[in-house]
């Protein structure tokens, strides 16, 4: 997607540096930085303070660091290293363990001399796969939204809620949640989107970010207020993204997301999840006893991080000293809640006979 009018992916490979480009997302949405990548100690810090973050960004970026790693050491002692030190960055979203697991099963059985050749080119397969994925998943989700704006009166604006960034800058382009809004958008639908803030740590602060750069219409709002705009009406339907969906279609995404389920459901507000196929964990059945909980510490409670008046982006305490904070990041959404998944293949419900009808190929 476009920043200040150039495009960018969220990561790409610079052939004169010959390393991985990210953008450093800690700076935004204040400042845009880019840096490389070009240790394996660099990529595992990259996903753990969060420069990269998003399910499908993570695995992308852990099939860059596995290229790396081959360049250093193609063997089969460090792919193994490789694997767990990555893999032991954040616990939550499985696309890392994905993509990860893809690269071994592809590499081990090469020679040794052709594994960081292959492994550099399967990671450009899975950026450019990620890419496609969410464009089929925005186009699918846009029939949703058009069924939606045929039912208002010309004009009125189709109401979103997200929460968290699902955004462009949390996959390699378009989103999971964003894309069939930047569909719509395209498309000429009127949007209004309510952007959850996300506390601890702000993403909503992301997603106005890309909303405004992409002239959507959009409201910041406290993540206590979602319920509040649904029983009275403002709210046509929620869309959020995944970090991890089990076999029958319970949804872990960023902690507070199931409360939003819970007021849509209460409401009859449909209530929507864009669903990449590497995020689904075929091996977990029942997400709120089988999904490890990443836990960031207190700090990003006690602590807020923001520009001044002064344009200083500073961090400070807004909690008495020596409060304790407690900080799971993620949540669990029981399928139930959810009205459907919307994939790159097409919507489904959120079951097991809906997820491996839709992809037989992958339930196993
Ligand atoms: O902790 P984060 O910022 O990595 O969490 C991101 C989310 O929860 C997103 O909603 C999810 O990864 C889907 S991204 C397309």
């Amino acid at each position: 997607m476009k920043v200040d009018g150039t495009h960018y992916r969220s990561l790409w490979w610079d052939a004169d540096k010959d390393a991985l480009q990210i953008i450093d997302q800690r700076w935004l949405p204040h400042e845009f930085r880019t840096q490389s990548v070009e240790t394996l100690q660099g990529f595992a810090d990259a996903i753990i303070q969060m420069r990269v973050r998003g399910a499908p960004l993570i695995g992308a970026t852990a099939a860059y660091g596995m290229a790396l790693a081959m360049r250093l050491d193609p063997s089969d002692v460090h792919i193994a290293h490789a694997w767990e030190f990555l893999h032991n960055t954040r616990p939550t979203a499985i696309n890392l363990r994905w993509a990860l697991n893809r690269c071994q099963a592809a590499l081990l059985p090469l020679d040794l001399a052709d594994r960081a050749g292959a492994a550099l080119t399967l990671a450009h397969h899975i950026a450019d796969e990620d890419v496609e994925i969410n464009r089929q998943i925005g186009l699918n989700g846009l029939k949703l939204i058009q069924d939606i704006a045929a039912k208002k009166p010309s004009g009125e604006p189709v109401r979103i809620l997200t929460h968290c960034n699902a955004g462009w800058i949390a996959t390699v382009d378009w989103g999971t949640a964003t894309s069939p809004m930047y569909h719509a958008q395209n498309a000429g639908i009127a949007l209004h989107i309510w952007v959850d803030e996300t506390r601890p740590r702000n993403q909503g602060a992301l997603t106005s970010w890309e909303l405004g750069s992409h002239g959507i219409a959009h409201t910041y709002i406290t993540d206590n207020a979602g319920g509040h705009l649904m029983q009275h009406g403002h709210v046509d339907m929620v869309i959020t993204g995944t970090d991890r969906t089990t076999r029958r279609g319970d949804v872990c995404n960023k902690i507070g997301t199931y409360l939003k389920a819970l007021a849509a459901h209460d409401n009859g507000v449909p209530f929507y999840v864009a669903l990449p196929s590497p995020t689904i964990d075929w091996t977990v059945s029942d997400g709120v006893a089988d999904i490890p909980i990443e836990d960031r510490g207190a700090r990003e409670i006690t602590h807020i991080v923001g520009r001044n008046d002064a344009g200083e982006i500073t961090e400070v305490q807004v909690t008495p000293d020596g409060t304790p904070g407690g900080n799971p990041a993620f949540d669990v959404t029981p399928n139930r809640l959810v009205t459907g998944l919307i994939t790159e293949r097409g919507i489904c419900d959120a079951s097991e006979a809906g997820l491996s009808a839709m992809f037989p190929d992958l339930a196993g």
